[in-house]
């Protein structure tokens, strides 16, 4: 069983995700963190971010494994690496790559086979697992999504100008939405959850309940 998982940045995604696994007792597959962690090795091999041909070479060979709630890249833990500002910055350019994405989907379609899975990312309901038994959106305003990464940043210590952050998180969401392969979409088919003015239990709540009714 797969329950998949869209929405923009700072829509609770991840979080909520995580939850809901566990609630499920199911595992858990972020693919943010598989571009994050493609990011990261392209940022620390020098690959030149216009050259779609190596950096789709470079997915091809990408050794992430994920383990004990932590991302793994190349044997390093890269969990809080992969999360850091620098790579917001540089991702977006990556993840347009139709013949990036093709390999990073099925990289996330073979982490997720033999068990059940909550997948999350920005393609899932549409492209990686169109024929998922469950599919969300969750959604929220921008200003409360801006406000929860920089609390998410400043947690971890990290400074960075709000007004920054904001211009970073809106050029992100216009490149989710237009790209030409994997955009950010709302499936027909999914149940849309604006996660703005709920907490996060509400939509774990929200998710379980649904779940739990269409499996009557
Ligand atoms: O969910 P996140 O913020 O960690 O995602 C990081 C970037 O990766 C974001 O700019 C969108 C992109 N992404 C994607 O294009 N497709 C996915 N399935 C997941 C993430």
């Amino acid at each position: 069983m797969i329950v998949a998982i869209d929405g923009p940045a700072g829509s609770g995604k991840t979080t909520i995700a995580k939850l809901l696994a566990k609630h499920l007792a199911v595992s858990y597959l972020d693919t943010g963190a598989t571009y994050r962690a493609l990011t990261l090795k392209a940022l620390e091999t020098n690959t030149d971010l216009k050259d779609s041909k190596t950096l789709a070479q470079l997915a091809e060979h990408l050794n992430i494994e994920f383990k004990d709630k932590k991302t793994y890249l190349d044997g390093k833990d890269v969990s809080a690496e992969i999360r850091m500002p620098i790579i917001d910055k540089n991702i977006s350019i990556i993840v347009s790559y139709p013949e990036v994405r093709s390999v990073m989907v099925e990289l996330q379609r073979n982490l997720s086979k033999n068990a059940d899975f909550v997948v999350e990312g920005r393609d899932i309901t549409t492209v990686v697992f169109p024929d998922a038994k469950f599919k969300f959106y969750l959604d929220a305003n921008p200003e409360v999504r801006a406000q929860r990464r920089f609390k998410e940043l400043a947690e971890k210590g990290v400074k960075i100008d709000f007004k920054e952050l904001t211009k970073d998180l809106n050029k992100r969401d216009d490149a989710d939405k237009n790209r030409k392969v994997g955009a950010l979409t709302i499936s027909h088919d999914a149940i849309v959850i604006d996660t703005s003015n709920l907490t996060i239990d509400e939509v774990v709540h929200k998710m379980i309940s649904h779940i739990i009714s269409s499996n009557q």
